[in-house]
Parts: structure tokens; C-alpha cells; sequence
């Protein structure tokens, strides 16, 4: 199978490369592209040097699969171009609501890729690790409604907000001083040493894009369309790793030990709780890992059918890559690409 990763230096697109290396799939060639900052470098692969190019459509066309690891607008500009050629698995948010294009966590519904036109989407960091949560309680208990709050890494930003990041740590501790004025374009205000409640543009009615994408997302994944979901989602100092406080509510009432065991056998779900020995999920336990991992999973005291967990994964590989290569995974084992 001829595979091409375009944004292939980019945060998500070096973990895709992971991913793909340790994966079974028989990668025959490989188109490595970008657009500035990473074109001319070299990757490996497989015990291969690749270059990254300069990102040329028409060379796109000629494979079986596109990952693509691209900012929004750059997917939207590429993927119409890109019709009728290679199977597209996009990252970005440009088409995952579009309702021809499936919406896909594998674990969760990996058998909608069936009915790609063509693209198929990665959903939001966020969503993937709440949904992979929300599913087997979903299935024993019945959702009725969730409300979530997030703790999300500064590489859920991009490259530029991790060195927006670093510098304004170098800053406050060479000058003593508190940082007032970002060093940087990825947030409006200084993130070192501090919490933004506010990702990606505001909505009219006072939530973000991003938290509306946990909001529409999920009700698609699980296809729960009228599910009462909402969202407030926060930046915080963290490099890798986003953190979830989710409060869930359901039909039957639930049971948190049995809820824990259940979590615990689900595909690709960690579960890591036991106060006694301070034993929860942490962002820099994740890093790394492709896992969905879950701790404080107790009763919720202020409704009889709540519960309250909380929920940490790698945005950039549980959040991103392992899910987009998921995606092409099933996709191939469906028969649906050449390989
Ligand atoms: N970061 C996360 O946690 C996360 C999670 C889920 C989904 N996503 C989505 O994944 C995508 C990539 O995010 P990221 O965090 O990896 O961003 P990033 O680190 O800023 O990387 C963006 C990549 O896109 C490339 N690029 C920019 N303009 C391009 C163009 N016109 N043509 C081809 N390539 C172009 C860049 O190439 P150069 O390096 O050559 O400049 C770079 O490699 C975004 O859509 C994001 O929403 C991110």
C-alpha cells in the first residue's frame, strides 16, 4: 500500500509516522510532505530515510491512502482536490460533521468506515478519549446526559504554542517577574503559570468552537444525536496529555465499582484508581501511550444516577495519530484499499 502523510513534521504527523512504523500494515512507499518549516528535512521509516517535500497534490493522487495531519483550512483546500483518488483520512475538523463523512474512533464505531465517499475523520482529542469512556457506560447503563470539563496540553495547539510555552517559562524564571504579554500567537494571554478558559473561538450563545466539538462529536460517534451534552474547555501548562473532569448521567443507576471493571475491559481503557495508594491518571503518565486512562471514578453526590470519572490520554497519539492510523487499519482489514 503507497501511503502519503502530509504535515509529516508537524506534531501529529511525527506521531503518525510512529504509529504507522509499528504497525502491520505493508507500507510499499511512503510520500513524507509539508510546507515550510519541515520541508527538506529527512524521517525515518522502517529503517528508511524519507524526505519530506513540498506538498504537490497531483503526487497525492497517485497513492492508496492520504493521512492527513494539517491545519483545518489546508485540509479543506486539499481534500476536494484529492476526490476520486486515495482514501483520505483527515485529522482536522474541516469535515467531521459533514454528514457524508464518517466520524470514527474504531474501538467505538469502526464499522461506519465502510461508508466512506472517500474522506473519513478523525474527531477532536477531546472527544476521542471522552467517547472511548463514554461508550461502555453507554452500553450498560444508558446515557442521559454528560457534562464535562477539560485540561488540555498546549501541544493540542500546535507546534508554535509549545514554544509559545517554553518561552514565557524562560522568561518568568530569568526575570522573577510574572509574564503579562503572550510571548507568542497560539493564546491570547500568557499560558506558563497560568489557565485559559477559552479554546479556539467563541460562539454566540458564549461556548467555544471547541467545546461545541465535544458537543456535536460525540452525539455523532455514538449516534446519539439528541444526547444533552455540554462542555467548558480549558488550556493549561501541560506540554503533552489532556485531562477531563466528566460527570456522566444515566438511565440505570450505576455502580462505580462495577463501572470500573467494565471501563477496565474495554479495548484501549486503562483503568487506574485506588485512592489509598493515590493511584490516578496523570498527563505525564500518558505521554506517550495510546491508552484511555481513568481514575476517581466515584458516585456523583448531587444526582442518584450520576457518576463522575476522571479521564486523561496523549492528545497528540491517543488524541490524533493511533486513531488515524486506526482508522486506515480497518479500513484495509475491510478490504477497502488496494494494499
Ligand atoms: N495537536 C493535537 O493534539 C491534535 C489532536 C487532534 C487533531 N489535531 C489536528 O491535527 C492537525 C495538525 O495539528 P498539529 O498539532 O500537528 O499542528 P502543527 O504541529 O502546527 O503541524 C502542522 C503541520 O501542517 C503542515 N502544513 C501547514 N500548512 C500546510 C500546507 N499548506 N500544506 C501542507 N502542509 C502544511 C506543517 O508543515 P511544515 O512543518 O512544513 O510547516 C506542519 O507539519 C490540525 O488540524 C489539528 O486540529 C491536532
Amino acid at each position: 500500500m503507497k501511503v502519503a502523510v502530509v504535515g509529516a513534521g508537524g506534531l501529529v504527523g511525527r506521531r503518525i509516522l510512529s504509529v504507522l512504523e509499528e504497525s502491520e500494515l505493508p507500507v510499499s512507499a511512503l510520500i513524507l510532505t509539508g510546507h515550510s518549516r519541515s520541508v527538506g528535512k529527512t524521517m525515518w521509516f522502517r529503517g528508511g530515510e524519507h524526505p519530506v517535500v513540498k506538498t504537490d497534490v497531483e503526487s497525492l493522487r497517485r497513492v492508496d491512502a492520504v493521512l492527513l495531519a494539517t491545519p483545518t483550512e489546508v485540509s479543506r483546500d486539499i481534500v476536494p482536490r484529492l476526490r476520486g483518488g486515495p482514501l483520505v483520512i483527515d485529522t482536522s475538523s474541516a469535515f467531521r460533521l459533514h454528514d457524508e463523512v464518517p466520524l470514527v474512533v474504531p474501538e467505538v464505531n469502526g464499522p461506519v468506515v465502510r461508508h466512506h465517499h472517500g474522506v473519513i475523520a478523525g474527531p477532536n482529542c477531546s472527544t476521542i478519549q471522552m467517547v472511548m469512556v463514554l461508550h461502555p457506560l453507554h452500553q450498560r447503563y444508558g446515557l442521559r446526559r454528560v457534562v464535562a470539563t477539560t485540561y488540555q496540553s498546549v501541544s493540542g495547539a500546535g507546534y508554535a504554542a509549545i514554544r509559545q510555552l517554553e518561552d514565557e517559562v524562560r522568561e518568568r524564571l530569568a526575570s522573577g517577574k510574572p509574564v503579562f504579554t503572550p510571548l507568542g500567537d497560539a493564546f491570547s494571554y500568557p499560558i506558563a503559570f497560568n489557565v485559559i478558559p477559552h479554546i479556539d473561538a467563541f460562539t454566540p450563545d458564549g461556548y467555544t468552537r471547541e467545546e461545541m466539538k465535544m458537543v456535536l462529536e460525540t452525539r455523532k460517534i455514538l449516534g446519539l444525536p439528541d444526547l444533552p451534552v455540554s462542555a467548558t474547555a480549558v488550556r493549561v501548562p501541560v506540554f503533552v496529555g489532556h485531562s477531563e473532569s466528566i460527570l456522566v448521567e444515566t438511565d440505570l443507576t450505576p455502580d462505580p465499582d462495577e463501572a470500573r471493571s467494565l471501563l477496565a475491559s474495554f479495548p484501549g481503557v486503562v483503568v487506574w484508581d485506588d485512592p489509598g495508594t493515590k493511584t490516578y491518571p496523570l498527563p505525564i503518565m500518558a505521554e506517550g501511550k495510546s491508552q484511555v486512562f481513568v481514575g476517581r471514578v466515584r458516585r456523583d453526590l448531587s444526582c442518584p444516577r450520576g457518576l463522575l470519572l476522571w479521564v486523561v490520554a496523549d492528545n497528540l497519539v491517543r488524541g490524533a495519530a493511533f486513531n488515524a492510523v486506526g482508522i486506515l487499519e480497518t479500513a484495509f482489514n475491510m478490504g477497502l484499499l488496494k494494499g
